[in-house]
């Protein structure tokens, strides 16, 4: 039960964003993938739920590949891998608890009175409790990207994907959203892939840490790894110094 990128390719005319890229996920645990800004990170988390189709190499989930799979066999998937997008995307029309509950609706086997106990669990894992009626436009940004995670694991899936869970959040949201994370892995067995440019956030809570760049993997290993790694491309990224880049070349 893991997720396997192998030799992903993906261009956008003659952009080639992915130029074979691979990595994995095993079971349990928490891969984080580091990249700057535009680096192709989005790109790859959508080929793992088959919102892209590789030009070349593939993607496989519980030993499925992704882009093989039928409309039906997509939408499991997409079940069992939760996904927490970069801007929360929660809709504004609807209340916090029917935006959380929106998954469910989709499952036949799961009726309206299971609806509303699951989606007050997931709230109260998320710390939001008695949150259920409120509007987004009420939340604050750290609430609603926890209200984003409530809704990932709503259809108790096996896997969360997470897209930048902390960009643009004040330091002590960005823990407790670390916190949260970690404790979806904890609480729930969730195998995680986290995808952040955030270095802090990426040592609480990574089991092992990739690096894409130029479109493939520089870099894969646990945190001890990253820390002691001589790459100097690695290392201008995990210290914020990109003239490290410069002057190894
Ligand atoms: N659907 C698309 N069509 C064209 N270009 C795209 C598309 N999706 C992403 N890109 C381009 O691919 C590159 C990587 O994007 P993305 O994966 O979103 O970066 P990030 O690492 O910041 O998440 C960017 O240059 C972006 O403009
Ligand atoms: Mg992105």
């Amino acid at each position: 039960m893991s997720i396997v990128i192998r030799d992903l390719h993906k261009a956008f005319g003659t952009k080639e964003v992915l130029r074979g890229f691979s990595v994995e996920a095993t079971e349990g645990e928490t891969l984080v993938i580091l990249g700057q800004s535009g680096s192709g990170k989005s790109v790859t988390l959508k080929h793992v739920v088959g919102l892209l189709e590789p030009d070349q190499g593939l993607v496989e989930v519980d030993g499925l590949e992704v882009s093989t799979l039928s409309r039906e066999e997509l939408y499991d998937l997409r079940r069992r891998a939760g996904y927490v997008f970069q801007f929360a995307a929660l809709f504004d029309s609807l209340t916090v608890a029917e935006n959380v509950g929106m998954g469910l609706r989709r499952m036949k086997d799961v009726g309206e009175e299971e609806r509303r106990s699951r989606v007050e669990e997931c709230l109260a894992l998320v710390d939001l409790d008695g949150f259920g009626d409120r509007m987004p436009a009420e939340l604050s940004g750290g609430q609603r990207k926890r209200a984003g995670i409530a809704r990932a694991i709503a259809t108790r899936p096996k896997y969360l994907l997470y897209d930048e869970p902390t960009t643009g959040l004040d330091p002590i949201t960005r823990a407790v959203i670390d916190r949260l994370i970690n404790r979806m892995k904890e609480e729930l067995g969730v195998t995680g892939l986290v995808i952040t440019h955030d270095m802090e956030s990426a040592f609480r809570v990574a089991d092992s840490i990739a690096m894409l760049y130029e479109g493939t993997c520089r870099f894969h290993g646990t945190v001890d790894e990253i820390r002691d790694t001589d790459d100097p491309v690695v290392r201008a990224f995990i210290e914020g110094r990109p003239e490290l880049i410069e002057e190894a070349l």
